[in-house]
């Protein structure tokens, strides 16, 4: 990282609120549900199918989480009227993991049912480390009652290996996402080292196929889309037991050559007015963009 996107990084929680803004709306499909329908309309004519995230985490109030329920319930209508090839991903701190566990399953049972009833699917987010045992708890309890419910496991987590192990003993239909994990974790707990974590992505992509899990590929790491590849003919996968998953405002010509290579790829689109946090994430994970969008924004000025 240069000492400029160094710098950026630093300072981004410096910076205004709308100057975030601008240099990461390409992560971003808007504020509204109809700015994300448009999008993924775009994301379907190139033949990408869609997960939306109605944007907000770590909600501290009950009344914010049934908002957030209210949100998803809503999005869920618009992509069975819209006849959308769309389903949507929550984060648990959004609907009240830190306030009631409780509280928190039967908003995501809410949302399980009003999916099944119109054949659409949950995936549950996995956020940082506080939440992973309970996200796992839930995910587990839910998976025996629901078919239409999937988690996502980072590979940077020492402890995702005995947790597909785990999961693969006890969940009937197993659904993961697969992805490296984008929190900053302590070393105890974490990899740290990016070869690790890349060694460990296809370890563990091995034995989510081997255990028969549906697998959502999420990456934009083209050599892990090559392992993954090789996984796929070694272990005969078939190709509906698994797909690519990528966000929005990343590498499009990868995901165009996924596509054209027979795969499905679905994107990740992220709209709501709660952008700011997600925002700050995706330009920690890419400062070369931040850096080039601050330069550009201030020589117009
Ligand atoms: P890596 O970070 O090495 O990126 C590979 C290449 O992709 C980079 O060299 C760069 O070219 C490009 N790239 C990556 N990020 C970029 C960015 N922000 N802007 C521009 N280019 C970029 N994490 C998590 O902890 N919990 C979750 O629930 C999810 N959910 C999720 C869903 C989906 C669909 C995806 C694709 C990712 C997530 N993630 C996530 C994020 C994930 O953990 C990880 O942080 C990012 O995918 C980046 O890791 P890569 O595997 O892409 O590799």
């Amino acid at each position: 990282m240069n000492f400029l996107n160094r710098v950026i990084v630093t300072t981004l929680p410096m910076i205004p609120k709308p100057i975030v803004g601008k240099i990461s709306g390409r992560y971003i499909a808007g504020d509204t549900m109809d700015e994300a329908i448009k999008i993924i309309r775009q994301l379907q004519d190139e033949g990408c199918c869609a997960t939306v995230d109605v944007l907000g985490e770590h909600i501290t109030r009950k009344d914010e989480a049934l908002a957030a329920v209210e949100n998803y319930l809503q999005a869920l209508d618009v992509i069975k009227a819209e006849n959308l090839d769309c389903n949507v991903s929550v984060k648990l701190t959004q609907i009240g993991l830190q306030l009631d566990y409780n509280f928190c399953l039967e908003n995501v049972i809410k949302l399980l049912e009003a999916a099944k009833a119109r054949d659409n699917f949950v995936r549950i987010d996995m956020e940082d480390a506080t939440c992973t045992t309970d996200t796992i708890s839930i995910y587990k309890h839910l998976s025996a009652r629901h078919d239409n419910v999937g988690l996502v496991l980072q590979s940077y987590m020492r402890r995702s290996r005995t947790d597909i192990d785990d999961l693969a003993k006890h969940v009937p239909h197993l659904n993961i996402r697969l992805c490296k994990g984008i929190y900053d974790e302590s070393r105890e707990i974490a990899y740290k080292d990016p070869e690790i974590i890349r060694s460990n992505f296809v370890s563990l992509l091995s034995r989510l196929f081997k255990a028969g899990a549906y697998v959502g590929i999420a990456t934009h790491d083209e050599r892990l889309v090559w392992h993954a590849l090789e996984l796929v003919e070694q272990l005969q996968v078939p190709k509906d037991k698994f797909e690519f998953q990528m966000l929005l405002g990343v590498d499009a010509q990868l995901r165009r050559i996924i596509i054209n290579a027979g795969y499905k790829l679905r994107v990740y689109v992220p709209y709501g007015k709660h952008w700011y946090a997600y925002s700050v994430r995706r330009l920690k994970e890419n400062p070369k963009i931040a850096g080039y969008i601050f330069s550009q924004f201030f020589s117009r000025q």
